[in-house]
């Protein structure tokens, strides 16, 4: 009886073994896949991200460049620009171009955490007028560095 049998828990196990070896094949693969797309909750960040870019904070108003017109060129969106502002009377330190932020390409994540949180410049040094001093939550840093990552780097 038990002679008979064994072949038959042997074939159950193999079996058994293989269908665990195609879930992690499968498991595998999907992981791979998801590797380069943004998971559930990087895309809630990113939403929020954007809309803190684009409604709260306005990064947009002097990092984009602007057409004839005055108006914002989405053709080039964060990608750096001239300003296009001047104070009513001179300040001395005022900038007159802007970084690009489409992709981050110039700052690391620490860098960017200190310009939104602390308000200063990457390296701890002051920020030029009139770029602005923010003093924001790490969830919204965060969620703004998420969402300027998520957009391609310039290329022309
Ligand atoms: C009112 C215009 C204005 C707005 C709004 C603005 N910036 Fe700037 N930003 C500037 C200017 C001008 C500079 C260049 C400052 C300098 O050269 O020191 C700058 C510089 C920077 C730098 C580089 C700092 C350095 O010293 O290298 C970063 C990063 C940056 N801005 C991010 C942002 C982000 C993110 C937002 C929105 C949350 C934002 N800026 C909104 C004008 C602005």
């Amino acid at each position: 009886m038990n002679e008979s049998n064994e072949p038959t828990t042997q074939r159950v196990v193999a079996m058994a073994l293989f269908l665990v070896l195609i879930v992690l094949v499968w498991l595998g693969l999907m992981k791979a896949a998801n590797r380069n797309r943004p998971h559930g909750d990087d895309q809630a960040a990113i939403a929020r991200g954007r809309y803190l870019v684009e409604e709260v904070a306005r990064c947009s108003e002097c990092h984009t460049p602007r057409d004839a017109n005055g108006n914002l060129n989405t053709q080039a969106w964060l990608e750096g620009a001239p300003i296009w502002i001047m104070p009513v009377r001179p300040i001395q330190n005022w900038a007159d171009t802007t970084p690009p932020l489409a992709g981050l390409p110039s700052f690391t994540d620490a860098q960017m955490f200190r310009v939104l949180e602390k308000g200063t410049g990457p390296e701890g040094e002051v920020l030029r007028p009139p770029m602005h001093t923010y003093h924001m939550s790490h969830a919204d840093a965060q969620a703004i560095i998420e969402y300027l990552k998520s957009l391609p780097v310039k290329t022309h």
